[in-house]
Order: structure tokens, then C-alpha cells, then sequence
């Protein structure tokens, strides 16, 4: 039972900015709250109030020896209205990841995660060819302020979560229901990642480094019929891996037209990303156009299937593609009470260790107990638990046990026995059916 990670594997923490920051009402994901849309009524304006604790974050990422971190910086800040910059805050970040390196923690950053300013949202978003242009003006000005701090970047994070939910289910902003428009978003987002990855590291290299890393996260999951002796389960199943993931996998890494998304227009087929960056949560057992889960399979407090094999399984997927090295850019899961987190966390990386793949980086989803969206702030994802009526961080039992880990470099038999075999429990998923 007990493992060792392999001498290429680094552990961290993922955040997004959205989910902690605070202190930003300029966009999409604040519009959301105000229209009543976030279950608990969570204000994501408040958040954790990162932005002004963040020396408190990263006291508590040292202290655990966290050594590598993916953050998130908030696009309606830093760009407030079209064209306008705002210098405050990009000093802000400045020093956030100036901070960062003073204590030895090495950023990943993020460039867009879920959340658009409101004047972008409200022209369209990524509906319209010219957020290609718009999007990228932004990449541009964040590698001139930022980019001799920061050599490794994720353009977009899961494309196809922010397109399916806010453009098919019309659950997330901006709340539509067209296949036709998911589908044009998914192509322009498309286009975003692969400018955004030559302009990258075409800036970097007219700084002199040679060491820019590039890539954009992968929401992946496992696609099984739920009843494998159904036949419309069965014909579904390639269907809803074809249209939510394998289609994007090539088409983001390549530039080629892989149906139903294009081509890039205006660039050549070549390779698009320095990593396969993935995250991994869940299966998904089909049965129609939707989100499903296996009678009787261990569950987490949303309801979602806990399947570890999983990741290693969406890892080969890509390696398939392209032999790059493996970040995985996401992987945690919600349990409100700390209770099997721990063992969660051993199953996923002893999958990743034993498979012997090329993973460079696993980070840890999320760092704190965060605004996680709809389900607002209590849903709970964290390393670290949060009092949100204080503000007050506490390292969790996982966090503990994550922290052996980092520094024992695998997981000891006297870790496993104390914290891992915590029983799943086994209650059923609601489900985002169409
Ligand atoms: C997203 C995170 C989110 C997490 C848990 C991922 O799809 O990138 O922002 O909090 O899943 O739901």
C-alpha cells in the first residue's frame, strides 16, 4: 500500500481567481450572483478575499512545502474597459508572484478561467470572431508586464466546461441553450489558445528565455455506458466523448479540423502546447445527453463518482496524441467534512505513480475552501478550510497528510493505515440532464 512519487513528479496547489480574490464586481461571474443564480447565494465578490490575503496564502503554501502553484489572475481587473489597463493592478500581480518566488513556490498562471469582464460579456463574449483579437490583446499586454516573472502559462481553462455549461445547459453565464453557438465559442476559444501560445512564446523569446512553457487545461472525465446492455447508452457513449473531449484534445494540440470544430483559419497544423495540462474529477456514466453516475459507485458531496483509475485512463488518452509531459492541472474533489479527502488524494497520485507515465505535476484543486461557483461557498474543495465569517484559514487533516506527502515524497504505510481507508459513501448524483 504504501508508494513512492517518482524523482519527476512535483506536487502543488490550483486556484482561480474568480474563487478567491474578492473585491472585483466588474464581471460575468458577479452579474451571475446578482441575477439570483448561485444556490447558496454566495457573493463571489467576497470570496476569500485573496487579493488582500494573499501573503497569508502563501505563508500557509510554504509551511506545507508546497513548492509549485497554478493561480489565476482576474482578466475585469486588469482590463476594466476595452483597451484600458489598469497599472495598480498588474503591479499587484507583480508582486504576488514576486512574492511567491521569494518563498520558493513556482507559478502557473492562468490567463483565463471561466470569468469575462462585463464589457466583454456583454459584447458577446467568445460568441464573436473578434474576441480572438480582443483576447489576445490581453495576453500581449500580461507576458509585457509579467512575463520576465513567469515562464509557464495555461491560456484557457476547460474549454468545454465553460462552453457546455454556459452556452448548452444555459446553467452559467450567459445562460443560452444552442448547440450551434457552444460549438462557434469552442472554435474561437480554440483560436485564442493557439495565438495565444505563438505570441507567448514568441514575446518570451524576444526577452532572451528559452525556457516558456505553454498549455490549456483539459477538463477530462471517462465516458462508460451506464447500462452497458443499452443500446442508446452504448451509441451515446463515443458520441459525448467525441463532442466534449476528443474533438477538443486534437483540435487545441494540433490546429487541425477535428469535427465538429474547424480548423484554425490562418494557422498551420503543428503542436500547440508544451504539456497536456488535465483535469480530472469524474466518470461519466451515459445515458442520453447528460451527466450521469454508476449505481452504486462511491460518490463525493456533489454526488460526483470517485473513479481514480480515471485519470491515468484520460492520461493515456492524450499521451496518444502527442508525447508530452503530464501537468495535471486540477484534480480534488468536495467533501464538506474533510472526511475522505485523504484517501482520495492516495488513490489519484498512487494511480498516477504506479502507471509510470510521464507526470511532471500534479496540483491539488483547490488550496482553500473557495466560491465554487454555482454551488457557492459551500461546496467544499479545500487543503484548507475556511471560516468565511472571519476569514480564517486552517489547515485540514488532508492538508496535514498532503504536507507528509510532499515531505516524505510518497505515502508511508503508517500514513496510509491512519488516513486512507475512509469509506466512500455511496448516494446518488443529481444529475444536468437535457
Ligand atoms: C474548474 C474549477 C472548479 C472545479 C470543481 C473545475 O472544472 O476548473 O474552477 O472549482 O472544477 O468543480
Amino acid at each position: 500500500m504504501p508508494f513512492d512519487l517518482p524523482e519527476h513528479m512535483q506536487l502543488g496547489v490550483a486556484a482561480a481567481a474568480t474563487q478567491i480574490e474578492g473585491g472585483n464586481q466588474q464581471n460575468s461571474w458577479y452579474e451571475w450572483y446578482q441575477k439570483g443564480h448561485i444556490k447558496d447565494g454566495s457573493d463571489p465578490s467576497v470570496a476569500t478575499n485573496h487579493y488582500a490575503l494573499y501573503e497569508t496564502d502563501a505563508a500557509l503554501m510554504k509551511k506545507m512545502g508546497i513548492g509549485h502553484y497554478r493561480l489565476g489572475i482576474e482578466w475585469a481587473r486588469l482590463e476594466p474597459k476595452r483597451g484600458v489597463y489598469d497599472d495598480e493592478a498588474f503591479s499587484h500581480y507583480r508582486n504576488e508572484v514576486l512574492h511567491l518566488q521569494k518563498l520558493g513556490i513556482k507559478p502557473l498562471l492562468t490567463l483565463h478561467h471561466f470569468t469575462n469582464p462585463l464589457w466583454f460579456e456583454q459584447m458577446g463574449a467568445f460568441e464573436n470572431a473578434v474576441s480572438i483579437d480582443i483576447f489576445i490583446g490581453f495576453v500581449r499586454k500580461v507576458v509585457k508586464e509579467l512575463g520576465d516573472l513567469v515562464s509557464e502559462y495555461i491560456t484557457i481553462n476547460e474549454p468545454n466546461v465553460y462552453a457546455t455549461s454556459g452556452l448548452f445547459f444555459g446553467i452559467w453565464p450567459p445562460g443560452k441553450k444552442s448547440i450551434r453557438l457552444t460549438f462557434r465559442v469552442l472554435n474561437h476559444m480554440c483560436a485564442c489558445h493557439i495565438k495565444a501560445f505563438k505570441l507567448i512564446h514568441q514575446l518570451r523569446g524576444d526577452m532572451g528565455y528559452a525556457d516558456t512553457k505553454v498549455g490549456y487545461a483539459h477538463h477530462m472525465r471517462v465516458f462508460a455506458p451506464k447500462n452497458p446492455k443499452n443500446i442508446w447508452h452504448r451509441l451515446c457513449t463515443p458520441l459525448l466523448h467525441r463532442l466534449f473531449q476528443s474533438c477538443i484534445s486534437r483540435a487545441y494540440l494540433t490546429g487541425k479540423a477535428c469535427f465538429p470544430l474547424k480548423r484554425v483559419k490562418g494557422v498551420d497544423a503543428g503542436l500547440y502546447c508544451d504539456f497536456h495540462a488535465i483535469n480530472y474529477y469524474s466518470r461519466t456514466a451515459v445515458h442520453g445527453f447528460g451527466d450521469g453516475v454508476m449505481d452504486g459507485a462511491p460518490v463525493n458531496d456533489l454526488g460526483w463518482e470517485i473513479y481514480p483509475q480515471g485519470i491515468v485512463q484520460c492520461s493515456k488518452e492524450l499521451l496518444a496524441l502527442a508525447p508530452l509531459p503530464i501537468y495535471v492541472t486540477e484534480n480534488g474533489t468536495c467533501d464538506n467534512t474533510d472526511s475522505f479527502r485523504c484517501r482520495y488524494l492516495y488513490e489519484h497520485i498512487k494511480a498516477l505513480c504506479d502507471s509510470r507515465l510521464p507526470v511532471a505535476r500534479y496540483y491539488h484543486w483547490c488550496f482553500t475552501d473557495n466560491f465554487e461557483w454555482l454551488e457557492g461557498n459551500s461546496a467544499r474543495f479545500g487543503l484548507v478550510h475556511v471560516d468565511y465569517a472571519t476569514q480564517q484559514r486552517t489547515i485540514k487533516q488532508s492538508g496535514r497528510f498532503y504536507q507528509q506527502m510532499i515531505a516524505q515524497r510518497g505515502v508511508t504505510q503508517q500514513m496510509y493505515e491512519a488516513h486512507c481507508t475512509t469509506p466512500y459513501s455511496i448516494k446518488q448524483k443529481k444529475a444536468y440532464d437535457v
